[in-house]
This record gives C-alpha cells, structure tokens and sequence, in this order.
C-alpha cells in the first residue's frame, strides 16, 4: 500500500505520517528531508549561493541520502538536526525548484517506494511521485496556528524567534512551493482534505484512519 500525505509547512504531515507509519506497519519517507540535505549540502559546499543552478545541481547529484529510523544522513554524516535550522528551512525552497533536483529527488523516492509499503509527505507526492496511491490526503491548517506549531518545536530547540517572524517564513515557504513551475504544492483532484486546525494529534490521526481503513477493507 501507498498513502500519500501532502501540504503547506506546519500542517503536521510529518507527525501524523510517522503515526500511521508505525501503526499500519509500514515505512515512512520525509521526502522534505531529502530537499533539505540538499540545502545543507549547498551551504556547506558553496556557501549562500543559492542562483547558482549549475552548482547545485552537482551537488544533488553527488549526495547521497540515507534515512535510518528517524535519522537522516547525508554523505554517511548525521544531519538531522542540522537540516531543522531557520537558515535550512528558508532555503530548502531555493534547490526545490530546480527542475534537474526535483527529477533526481523523485526517482529515488519513487524507487523507495517499489520495494516498501510506504507514507510518504511532502508537497508532490500526490500528483507526481506517486500518482497511483492508493490513499492520497492533503493536510491544511490556518496559518497562524502553523506558526504557532512551529514557534513551539523551535523554542524547545533553543532557536527562539519571534512569532510575526516564523509567520513570515512560513508565508514565503508556501507561497514558493504553490508558484513553482516543477512540482508545486496542489491538492489533487482525489486527494482527501483533512483540515487539522483546532484539533489535536489523535483526532486528526482517527479521522484518517477512517478513510485508510474503508479502503484497506
Ligand atoms: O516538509 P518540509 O517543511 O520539511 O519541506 C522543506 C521544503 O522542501 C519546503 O520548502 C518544501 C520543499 N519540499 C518540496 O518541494 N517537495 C517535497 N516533496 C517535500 C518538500
């Protein structure tokens, strides 16, 4: 089975994702992960370069992403927490828009899938990594309540900013995955739209068990 989980930065894909994962048996991809590596990798390597298209993609083509339970390598290096940071987040939307990153990302995600029962979340699962899933949702939330979310998650880590702030950020981050010409972030036509503001984590996960279950029957 296949289910994807697509939305704008915040919705909770990546929680409820990692949920249905554990609890349908099955494996989870963080496909935002791998555009993230590529961010960092690009940082790293080539410093705030981000017009440099070229470049870029010789990076992309030469890392080498490796998930291992909640881990993320890059390169056979630990970048979980790295590829978390404001600076990554802001420029993850810069190497997602690069058609030859985008090919080369969907390819391995799409290899993933060949051999794994998998969830996958990101913002094209549903109209292009895996057109054929068997259950497609597309997460939304009220923006402020994302950025609330996300003024939590960043807080506990120490990286403190300011709410108006990580609105805007979240803000821009969506309005570059909407406009982008490869892959945008759309809610496909038998997508099912699970709107998460207001409510918890089991409530959101209940409800779409629902629909996995009446498909899985
Ligand atoms: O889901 P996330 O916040 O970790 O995603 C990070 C960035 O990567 C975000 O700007 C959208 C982009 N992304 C994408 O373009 N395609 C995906 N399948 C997943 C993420």
């Amino acid at each position: 089975m296949q289910i994807a989980i697509d939305g704008p930065a915040g919705a909770g894909k990546s929680t409820i994702a990692k949920k249905i994962a554990a609890a349908y048996n099955m494996t989870y991809l963080d496909t935002g992960a791998m555009y993230r590596c590529i961010a960092h990798c690009v940082l790293n390597q080539i410093g705030d370069r981000f017009d440099n298209e070229d470049d870029i993609i010789k990076i992309a083509q030469s890392t080498v992403i490796r998930f291992e339970g909640n881990q993320v390598f890059c390169n056979e290096k630990d970048v979980t927490q790295e590829i978390r940071t404001p600076l990554v987040s802001r420029h993850t939307s810069d190497v997602a828009r690069i058609k030859a990153v985008r090919d080369l990302m969907v390819a391995q995600q799409r290899e993933y899938a060949k051999d794994h029962e998998v969830v996958m979340d990101g913002r094209d699962i549903g109209s292009v990594v895996l057109p054929d899933a068997q259950v497609k949702f597309f997460l939304d939330a009220d923006v402020l309540e994302r950025a609330k979310r996300r003024k939590i998650e960043l807080d506990e880590k120490g990286n403190g900013k300011a709410l108006a702030e990580i609105k805007n950020d979240i803000e821009k981050r969506d309005t570059n995955d909407r406009n982008r010409s490869e892959g945008p972030l759309v809610k496909v036509a038998d997508a099912i739209v699970v709107d998460t503001t207001g409510k918890s984590i089991e409530e959101v996960y209940q409800e779409m068990k629902t629909y996995i279950d009446e498909v899985c029957r």
